[in-house]
């Protein structure tokens, strides 16, 4: 802590996201108070937030609300206010229908407009002003994801006694996509304000070296960046950190007595089919949703599944709701199941429940234990953490994943059925010898995933990216998982 009068403040850890990591709760007596969100990062960082003197900065999720800082679950929380136009240029403008886009393989076409970019550097700014005002000398500032690539530069200007570092969830593009960008240099320069730069992926962090050395003039030597600054050279190192899962809460919920009789009376409510399949997404086009209905109705379509003998679940959780592709895939989704249900549904049985909600860790957890597939069919994902939590979920060590080789997952959960989810054929044989896996097979391919995720818990994640930052650029940037 510092001194009073100092120009400094008193916060030695600070983690900067675009969201705070706490909702709002509805009070019964009309008030409302905060919860912390369902999301691993919160959980791997409170630990860490409670042992240091810890600040959290971002923004309360909705336009207009101007917040003082408050305490909460033994952490400091900053909140940064949005306007209308900064939730629509920045937030559902650049970040979400340029960056997201451009980032995962142009799936949607990218948008490029400048107004967006202005209030990208405005709020970016504004974050980076904020974190300046509240860390104590010498502080550590994790900046995360691609809302805020500009915060590590911005911050660094304003103060170089920092060290910061930065970690993004999704996936770094290859060059020839990067380069479309109109602000591509800009960006670059923005993250290698950071001591080191955390990816999911080797092949991302490799993407982002690969766009270092084609738009700017800095030298790399291996993994590390060199900057050349008044006082002498600095460097910025990059390297793979795969995320995980908190798997000490997962483990916990798919032992208690109530979640297990809620998976029983899912699978029950759907007139205990022989194979409940399922499928958990944020309801976006990344996700590959639409190339797994397809492959199902077909399956239907051949009769090799019947609705008497299969339920499929998709729990596709709403997101970015006013972003234009999202609606457009909504309708598209929506279409196609109701296409399917219309076709192949009797009185008794639906081919898909298809529901348009979120709901708490304990649902999902039941959901996870009640299903005998689980469909993680990405077209790209920076990691996908559904496939993690289906296995830590899976205690009785059955249960098949057929997950997309496009997912960050895949790296890890190598015996998983594999697919590429473009391969719609290939994607109905997966399906189907998930459907028909022998339970000495099952149990075998579950066995080694679940070493694999037990193992690596968000909390080595968060751990090994921190030490790293700690150990300065002599260390090695890698977060490999054990
Ligand atoms: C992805 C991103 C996160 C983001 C989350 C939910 O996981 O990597 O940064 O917070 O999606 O999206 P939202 O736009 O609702 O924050």
């Amino acid at each position: 802590a510092e001194p009073e009068g100092s120009d400094y403040g008193q916060y030695d850890f600070i983690v900067v996201s675009n969201r705070l990591p706490v909702d709002r709760v509805q009070e019964d007596d009309g008030g409302t108070s905060w919860r912390r969100s369902p999301g691993g990062l919160v959980t791997a960082l409170a630990p860490v937030m409670a042992k240091t003197d810890g600040a959290w900065i971002g923004w309360p999720g909705s336009a207009n609300e101007v917040l003082d800082p408050f305490d909460h679950d033994d952490m400091r929380l900053v909140p940064i206010p949005m306007s209308d136009d900064d939730v629509e240029l920045y937030y559902e403008g650049f970040s979400n229908a340029t960056l997201w886009p451009l980032y995962h393989d142009v799936i949607a076409p990218p948008e490029f407009h400048r107004a967006w970019w202005e209030c990208y550097k405005r709020v970016n700014q504004r974050f980076a002003d904020a974190t300046a005002k509240v860390a104590a000398d010498g502080a550590t500032v994790w900046v995360q994801d691609y809302q805020l690539q500009l915060v590590p530069k911005l911050l660094r200007e304003l103060r170089p006694d920092l060290k910061i570092g930065f970690f993004n969830h999704i996936p770094f593009p290859p060059l020839e996509i990067f380069a479309q960008l109109p602000w591509r240099r800009q960006v670059i320069e923005g993250l290698l304000g950071a001591d080191l730069l955390g990816f999911q992926r080797p092949s991302d962090s490799s993407n982002f070296l690969r766009c270092v050395r084609r738009f700017t003039g800095h030298p790399i030597k291996s993994q590390h960046v060199n900057i050349k600054t008044e006082s002498g050279t600095r460097i910025c190192r990059a390297g793979a950190f795969p995320i995980s899962i908190d798997v000490a809460q997962i483990n916990e919920l798919a032992n208690r007595p109530d979640v297990i009789e809620r998976a029983r009376q899912i699978r029950e409510e759907l007139g205990n089919p022989k194979t409940v399949l399922l499928g958990v997404d944020r309801l976006d086009y990344t996700k590959g949703i639409g190339h797994r209905i397809k492959a199902y109705g077909e399956l239907l379509e051949d009769g090799q599944v019947t609705v008497e003998d299969a339920a499929l679940i998709q729990v596709a959780s709403p997101s970015r709701e006013r972003v234009e592709s999202y609606r457009l895939l909504r309708e598209e989704i929506e279409a196609s199941v109701g296409r399917i249900n219309g076709t192949y549904d009797t009185l008794s049985n639906t081919a898909i429940r298809y529901l348009h909600h979120s709901y708490p860790k304990e649902e999902m957890v039941a959901l996870y234990l009640a299903a005998d597939v689980m469909l993680v069919t990405a077209l790209r994902d920076g990691m996908n953490l559904v496939a993690k939590e289906y296995v830590a979920s899976r205690t009785g060590v059955n249960g098949a994943l057929v997950l997309s080789e496009f997912a960050g997952a895949a790296d890890h959960l190598k015996q998983a059925l594999l697919v590429n989810p473009h391969d719609i054929d290939g994607l109905k044989d997966a399906v189907m010898r998930a459907i028909n896996i022998s339970p000495g097979e099952a149990t075998r391919r579950m066995r080694t995933m679940r070493r694999q995720v037990l193992q690596n818990d968000v909390e080595h994640w968060s751990q090994s990216f921190l030490r790293a930052l700690q150990a300065g650029p002599g260390a090695e940037a890698e977060g490999e998982d054990r």
